[in-house]
């Protein structure tokens, strides 16, 4: 008798997701029910699994990273730790997904964008009779010291798109000099993006940097949080996914990528209240989304804030001259 071992290996999927938690557990859930496969699901921020994925390179043990910001999906892509792979679902996809798709020798695809900005607590803002802020250099001024929280940039995706957005808003030195300046309002760096928003709707925390899709999960669940699409104009994600290079199980991870493609599967995203644009344009939208057209966004580079040497370089930098402080 002889089985062939990929006959077993398709039943099972190791998956790694950088999304909110509830997400990643409604995705694991309905792709075993649509599929049979077996999954095994983590759920860490983009840094996070980026550094794991390349810490198992030698001996992959993941086979397929779904969510989690694009900048880390594309150094990843750059440095070898992902399979290129064309779905049959491309046809179906948002113009920017397809773009990421390219820049990335096809070892990336984009599965959702958003905007960044802030959320704060009006409540707390009251309380503590703290001004209304609406930009970022807002959120310099003194007053608010102790007030602001945003994520750590070497584990979150969310806090380095944070840190390039600046640098490409202000210019770099300009923008180190914001960083530096929002340091001493910090009072927490969180390991998870989304962490200070949450931390406000508990109203442990008064202002959080966040994509604003997340702090509008937190205003539509009925706690006192307002969104902010800060003056200056703002930086976006392009939330991604990618077959890790040496997966165990590449049928199964083909299998859940082109699912996860799919308008049924991206609609999902409405049931946790994950309001990201999806990247299917058949894909069912909320009118609580944020609207992107009505947003100021830079023209995010994401071919150059995504390469290995300049992510490397501005998270060292960030290390060096706004957290050592
Ligand atoms: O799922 C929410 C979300 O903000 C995504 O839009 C984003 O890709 C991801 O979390 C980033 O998480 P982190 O900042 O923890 O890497």
């Amino acid at each position: 008798m002889s089985f062939s071992t990929s006959a077993f290996a398709a039943d099972k999927l190791t998956f790694y997701c950088s999304a909110q938690e509830d997400w990643c557990q409604l995705m694991t859930q309905e792709f075993s029910a649509a599929t049979g496969i077996k999954v095994n699901m983590t759920r860490k921020s983009s840094g996070e699994t980026f550094a794991q994925i390349k810490a198992e390179s030698a001996n992959p043990k993941g086979d397929v990273w779904w969510g989690g910001t694009g900048d880390p999906h594309l150094q990843a892509a750059e440095e070898g730790l992902t399979e290129p792979y064309v779905s049959p679902m491309r046809s179906e996809l948002q113009d920017w997904a397809l773009r990421q798709a390219s820049s990335a020798s096809d070892k990336t695809i984009g599965i959702y964008s958003g905007a960044l900005g802030y959320g704060y607590n009006e409540e707390l803002l009251k309380k503590n009779n703290l001004p209304v802020p609406s930009c970022w250099k807002d959120l310099l001024k003194p007053e608010y010291k102790g007030h602001v929280q945003m994520a750590n940039p070497n584990s979150s995706g969310t806090a380095y798109t944070t840190l390039a957005t600046m640098v490409q808003i202000f210019g770099e030195e300009e923008g180190f000099e914001f960083m530096r300046g929002l340091h001493k309002n910090i009072n927490q760096y969180t390991k998870s993006g989304s962490a200070p928003i949450k931390a406000a709707a508990k109203g442990e925390n008064t202002i959080g940097i966040v994509f604003m899709h997340d702090a509008v999960k937190q205003a539509v669940s009925g706690f006192p949080i307002k969104v902010v699409a800060p003056c200056e104009g703002t930086g976006y994600e392009i939330g991604s996914m990618s077959i890790i290079n040496g997966a165990r199980n590449m049928e199964s991870a083909k299998k859940f990528y082109d699912w996860a493609l799919s308008a049924d599967a991206q609609s999902l995203a409405l049931q946790v209240k994950a309001f990201q644009v999806p990247s299917n344009t058949g894909s069912s939208t909320s009118p609580s989304a944020p609207d992107l057209s009505t947003i100021k966004l830079i023209d995010y580079d994401f071919k150059k804030y995504g390469s290995s040497s300049e992510r490397k370089r501005l998270l060292k930098k960030w290390d060096d001259e706004v957290y050592a402080q």
